[in-house]
């Protein structure tokens, strides 16, 4: 933890003393008010979580086993069968919660859809036969690449219940990126949409898909969501368009039952390569785990609640707290197509107001974006229907902690901080609202059932103070693999300290035993809450024709925690920046990965920093884009590299 950066942090946290423990209003009707569950699992984490399985969920047989742990290898609920859409959907009907909202759906210009349980069970059967119909089977990969409409929770739903593995690629990202998730997971079927809303005009998503399909070769069908009313062209006998299969397919489509192992999803997240990897997750231990953390964690009260997360489906945090967990819990989400400042700065707080929501899930860079638009903003509407607000994916710093608690929680919300990863399946440490007293910026504990450790460099136990964060059990919703690289799942998670699962975050642990998560110690930077590699962005740079070199860093942005840095060194011959501009390049990073992954600042350098054996020192770089003194300098190859690439840093304005 030799970071600089880090030590920064650490050092700002070690200030925070403020506590905040429930409140009355809280305690009045918590689902838990004291340690009882964090005793129980304590004392036997597997029948704590097989308690949860049994009570949360419906099993159409009943596991052996519990949990068959081979390290790296879990397998949850050995030999129980279920079907995730029917537990979202068909128990619920048959409940008698048919007429209740599973999904208010808010379109970016405003219109809305009110889907009840009723209506999602009936769409989803209907979409799971048309599926069947363009020849989709058990165990085919479906790629799904959609708007925030509700039909991306139907697709997700669809292919749970025929038990074809969906892969979720995000609206934002690029036609290669895309066709290289298709091509990895060999997906038979693609479903996408004419386009979507966002920022008050269309943007077009068929094109992009049509790109990716073209240049792969497992595409059989593309199903098609009308959204944006955009020109497109329909491939004949290819592209279908999803309301004329609905229609004409038949009502009624059994939910297959899954053995508690099979895959239910893939999720490509980056790593510290390259290649994005393709994470696995199952049915049983996935849908427990997701179940009791949103249950738990947001003190969900499915009767009354109205839950909204902002994220967007194509991420984790929108497959198990937007789709699986609330839905298995009988909750009603609202689902929102569109940006924060569309038409103005506040319609997210129009949104709660209009729906009355009561229990938000947000990012953090969204937190720190409203506090720059000003306390007017949210000041416009009535938000007291709040009870408890969450934040997660990326390390919450106290300012923008307190500004949520006060000014959107009105003081009486408690915040929930919660720590997870794509891999982690779901929530892994989080207050509890009604049990757990709170600190500015710290994620507190492990949920029960979770086991962590912070271990120093050498893996060894840290009572006290900074580390690595590692797991030390395995958890019902962990990665089974990476998928196609058993290899690479092992050394990227469990090859670093033996027997923990290593999580590329560092961590402390205050006096009070309080975890405060301090970002990724490893070459994955975190921008606005989006993961994306070091070497992936490195990647895309150089396949550019101009550039030679590329080394891309992660450096603190106050609003978007990180911002991506390049310098570049181009070719012989196209070293003139007239021919190549740095928008180009931005351009050309978007064009392979996505919007997203646009440096925000591009140096063009004649030379790169490296050690005498030719590494580039990243560490440098990231000092010289956060404008910190240079240290010693003395392994460097060609120390007046760095005076030179310090010059051109303080010279080159920054993009936007
Ligand atoms: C970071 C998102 C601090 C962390 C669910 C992790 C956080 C990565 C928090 C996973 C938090 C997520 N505090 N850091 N509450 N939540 N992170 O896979 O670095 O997109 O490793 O999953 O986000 O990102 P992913």
């Amino acid at each position: 933890m030799a970071d600089d950066s880090t030590g920064q942090t650490l050092h700002a946290l070690a200030d925070e003393r403020r506590t905040f423990p429930p409140t009355e209003r809280i305690k009045a009707d918590a689902l838990t008010v004291d340690t009882s569950l964090y005793d129980e699992a304590a004392e036997d984490d597997e029948a704590f979580w097989a308690r949860q399985a049994a009570e949360l969920l419906d099993w159409d047989t009943e596991w052996t086993t519990v949990l068959d742990w081979q390290l790296p290898y879990a397998k949850w609920f050995v030999g129980g069968k279920l079907n995730v859409a029917a537990n979202c959907l068909d128990r619920h009907v048959a409940a008698g919660l048919g007429d209740r909202v599973a999904i208010h759906f808010e379109g970016e210009p405003g219109d809305t859809r009110t889907i009840t349980y009723a209506d999602l069970l009936a769409e989803v059967q209907r979409f799971a036969n048309a599926l069947k119909g363009l020849g989709v089977e058990k165990g085919d990969r479906v790629n799904i690449y959609l708007p925030m409409i509700p039909e991306a929770a139907i697709a997700m739903l669809a292919c749970a219940r025929i038990g074809a593995p969906h892969s979720v690629v995000f609206g934002g990202f690029s036609s290669q990126a895309l066709a290289d998730r298709i091509d990895d997971a060999e997906a038979k079927v693609l479903i996408t949409a004419d386009g979507g809303h966002r920022r008050g005009s269309v943007f077009p998503l068929k094109p992009a898909a049509d790109e990716a399909v073209e240049s792969t070769t497992t595409i059989e069908h593309v199903v098609v969501v009308k959204r944006g009313d955009n020109d497109v062209d329909m491939v004949d006998g290819r592209d279908h368009w999803y309301h004329e299969l609905v229609e004409a397919a038949d009502a009624d489509c059994p939910a297959e039952p899954m053995d508690s192992e099979d895959l239910l999803f893939l999720l490509y997240t980056s790593g510290t390569t390259g290649k994005p990897k393709g994470i696995m997750h199952t049915t049983g231990g996935y849908l427990t785990q997701v179940a009791f953390t949103h249950k738990y964690v947001f003190d969900l009260h499915a009767e009354t609640d109205v839950y909204w997360c902002t994220a967007d489906v194509g991420w984790v945090t929108g497959h198990s707290y937007i789709v699986y967990g609330p839905l298995a819990n009988a909750a009603t989400v609202v689902m929102y197509e569109g940006v924060p400042n569309y038409p103005g700065n506040d319609r997210f707080w129009d949104i709660v107001e209009k729906y009355k929501v009561t229990k938000l899930y947000t990012a953090p860079t969204a937190i720190r974006t409203f506090m720059k638009w000003g306390v007017e903003e949210p000041a416009k509407h009535d938000l007291t229907s709040l009870k408890v607000i969450g934040s997660v994916g990326e390390p919450i710093n106290p300012e923008a902690w307190m500004w949520y608690r006060e000014v959107i929680g009105g003081g009486e919300c408690p915040v929930v901080d919660t720590w997870w990863q794509t891999e982690t399946g779901g929530i892994m440490i989080s207050p509890l609202p009604g049990a757990t007293t709170t600190k500015p910026g710290s994620a507190t504990f492990p949920l029960p059932g979770i086991s962590v450790e912070v271990v120093d460099e050498a893996g060894n136990k840290v009572e006290r103070g900074g580390g690595y964060l590692t797991i030390t059990r395995p958890w019902p919703g962990m990665l089974r693999g990476i998928w196609r690289h058993p290899q690479r799942y092992h050394d990227a998670y469990w090859g670093r300290y033996p027997g923990r699962y290593f999580a590329g975050d560092g961590a402390k642990l205050d006096d009070d035993g309080y975890l405060w998560l301090l970002g990724r110690v490893d070459d994955v930077m975190n921008v606005s809450g989006h993961r994306i590699s070091t070497t992936e962005v490195e990647s895309a740079l150089v396949s550019h024709p101009a550039v030679a070199e590329a080394a891309v860093v992660g450096a603190t942005d106050t609003t978007t925690g990180q911002a991506i840095i390049a310098y570049v060194t181009l070719r012989s011959g196209a070293s003139d920046v007239q021919s190549v501009g740095i928008d180009d390049l931005r351009n050309h990073v978007a064009g392979e990965i996505g919007a997203i992954a646009k440096p925000k600042t591009i140096y063009l350098t004649p030379d790169l920093p490296k050690t005498r054996s030719g590494k580039i020192m990243r560490r440098l770089l990231r000092d010289i884009a956060e404008g910190r003194n240079l240290g010693d300098t003395t392994t460097l190859a060609d120390a007046s590299v760095v005076d030179e690439i310090a010059a051109r840093a303080t010279a080159t304005p920054q993009e936007d």
